[in-house]
């Protein structure tokens, strides 16, 4: 357990109070540990260049210690700093998608602690488009590492509450900038082999970025469907990272029909287990549940609907304190690749399939 100390909340609207970010930014300038929102999820922020206060990150989330952390930039220039030397699709990358939900892997220059990158040889990089991170970058003026502000192991918070929950007394400050945008993390891209590779899905789709890169590979961890292919995972953080919540998930993969049918089934039968069921469904599908305590987290036509509300949801169940939750499948195409392969983690890749 860390050092308890003093969490301050600082409150900001659309119109960004500057004496507040100064606050935290002077902060992270002294080594403490400020959380943040951005436009994916909230990250949990300290001075990337700085050994100690980058390790007070891993040991507030009770993170291992060789799962890489993302730096934060508010300028391109930065990149420069950071990286050994910025591989050759990077720029119209950069151009095109920052700021926003992208994070790049390069070679790791020697400015980079290594504990910040799990000791690797190369570092991720992000510029975060959320107003309030990048007024926070450019007012310290440094760049920030920033994992998502939850303790390993919970899914990513998408607001402020969700952080206190978690790191109240853990870290020194936490900026309250309202719900994130997107909800699920960025999409990590690894540049620093030949061919570019997706490491992690995200709000940013393959179709975007094949059409820009030409050849993009997924990795097997991105698609994820076994445990198997897990070990495979090229980035060791990859493997650690469960995004469950509690209770117990389970993932119903099929045409709709089937999923409704199959998950009406299995939770009759929990339920004369004396089980608290959830069912994590859509608003499609909501109504036709008979059993157990159902929740929408969005619309099947607008799948973006269902990534802002994913973590919210999955939290909720734990604290109502359900025991098991079957979760509707979702198709994989644009962010319902990151959408499946979050829910899949939940899961322990524990999926049924109807077909
Ligand atoms: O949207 C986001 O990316 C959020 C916000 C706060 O920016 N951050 C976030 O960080 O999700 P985190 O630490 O929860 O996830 C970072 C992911 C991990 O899966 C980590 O293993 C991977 O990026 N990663 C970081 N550096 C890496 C590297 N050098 N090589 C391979 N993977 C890396
Ligand atoms: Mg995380």
């Amino acid at each position: 357990m860390p050092r308890k100390v003093e969490t301050t909340i600082l409150k900001v609207d659309q119109k960004i109070d500057t004496k507040k970010i100064r606050t935290a930014a002077k902060a992270i300038q002294e080594g403490k540990l400020v959380a943040f929102p951005t436009e994916t999820v909230y990250g949990l922020g300290a001075n990337a260049l700085e050994e100690k206060a980058v390790s007070r990150i891993f040991e507030a989330k009770g993170r291992p210690a060789d799962n890489p952390l993302i730096v934060h930039i508010a300028e391109e220039d930065s990149v420069n700093i950071l990286a050994k030397h910025v591989p050759e699709n990077a720029g119209k990358l950069m151009e095109k998608f920052w700021p926003g939900p992208m994070t790049l892997i390069m070679p790791r220059s020697d400015l980079v602690p290594g504990v910040t990158t799990a000791n690797l040889d190369t570092v991720a990089i992000r510029m975060p488009s959320h107003p309030v991170a990048r007024a926070l970058i450019e007012e310290a003026n440094l760049p920030i590492a920033a994992p998502s502000a939850n303790l390993s192991g919970m899914p990513s918070p998408t607001s402020a509450r969700h952080v206190l929950d978690d790191l109240s007394g853990r870290i020194e400050v936490v900026i309250d900038g309202g719900k994130t945008g997107y909800g699920v993390e960025s999409t990590v891209i690894d540049l620093s082999e030949s061919i570019p590779t997706i490491l992690r899905p995200g709000p940013l789709p393959v179709e975007e970025l094949s059409k820009i890169l030409g050849e993009v590979k997924i990795s097997s961890i991105a698609r994820a469907e076994t445990p198997e292919e897990i070990s495979e995972a090229k980035s060791p953080g990859m493997k650690h990272e469960h995004y469950s919540p509690k209770s117990e998930v389970l993932v119903v993969e099929g045409t709709p029909k089937r999923v409704i049918s199959k998950i009406q089934e299995m939770a009759t039968k929990y339920d004369r287990e004396e089980k608290k069921v959830g069912i994590l469904a859509t608003e499609e599908t909501a109504e036709k549940y008979e059993v157990g305590t159902v929740k929408v987290v969005g619309k099947r036509r607008k799948p973006e609907t269902v990534a802002e509300n994913l973590f919210r949801i999955l939290r909720e169940f734990d604290d109502e304190g359900i025991d098991i939750i079957l979760a509707e499948g979702l198709e994989t195409a644009g962010i319902g690749l990151a959408i499946m392969n979050r829910l899949r983690k939940a899961a322990g890749y524990n999926i049924v399939r109807v077909a």
